[in-house]
C-alpha cells in the first residue's frame, strides 16, 4: 500500500499557548516592475498601505497585542495586485480602494471575521 503524499512542504500552523506579540500582521505588498510587467504599485498599493496604517493609528488598534501594518515586497500573486496578506489566517486580498481597506480593517483586522468578496482567487499567481 502506498503512502499518499501531503501536497503542503511545510508543517501547517500551529497555534501557540503563548501570545503573539501581535494579534495581527497586515502586509502590503509595494513592489514596483520597471519593465512594465503586472505589479501592485502600479495599482494603487501605495495608497492602500497609506490608507490602512493611518486608518489603524486613527481607531487606535495600531501596537502590541494588536495589529501591525508593514510593507512586502513582491508576494508573487502579482497577477491579482494590489494584494495584501493577513496573517496568522495566512488570508488574501485584492483591493481597489479606500472602502474596500476600511472594510477589511473593520472587519477582519478588528474583529477577525474575513471579507469575502474581496478575497484573492486561490488560483492567482505571478
Ligand atoms: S508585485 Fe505585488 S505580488 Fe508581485
Amino acid at each position: 500500500m502506498s503512502e499518499k503524499k501531503s501536497p503542503l512542504s511545510v508543517a501547517p500552523f500551529q497555534s501557540s499557548t503563548e501570545s503573539s506579540y501581535y494579534a495581527r500582521h497586515i502586509f502590503f505588498c509595494l513592489n514596483e516592475r520597471k519593465s512594465g510587467e503586472a505589479c501592485c504599485a502600479l495599482q494603487g498599493a501605495q495608497a492602500g498601505f497609506d490608507h490602512c496604517k493611518n486608518r489603524i493609528k486613527d481607531l487606535g488598534l495600531s501596537g502590541p497585542g494588536q495589529v501591525r501594518v508593514n510593507k512586502a515586497g513582491c508576494l508573487d500573486r502579482c497577477a491579482g495586485g494590489p494584494v495584501a496578506v493577513v496573517y496568522p489566517e495566512g488570508t488574501w486580498y485584492t483591493f481597489v480602494d479606500n472602502s474596500d481597506i476600511d472594510e477589511i480593517v473593520e472587519s477582519h483586522l478588528k474583529n477577525g471575521q474575513v471579507v469575502q468578496r474581496l478575497l484573492t482567487p486561490p488560483d492567482v499567481g505571478r
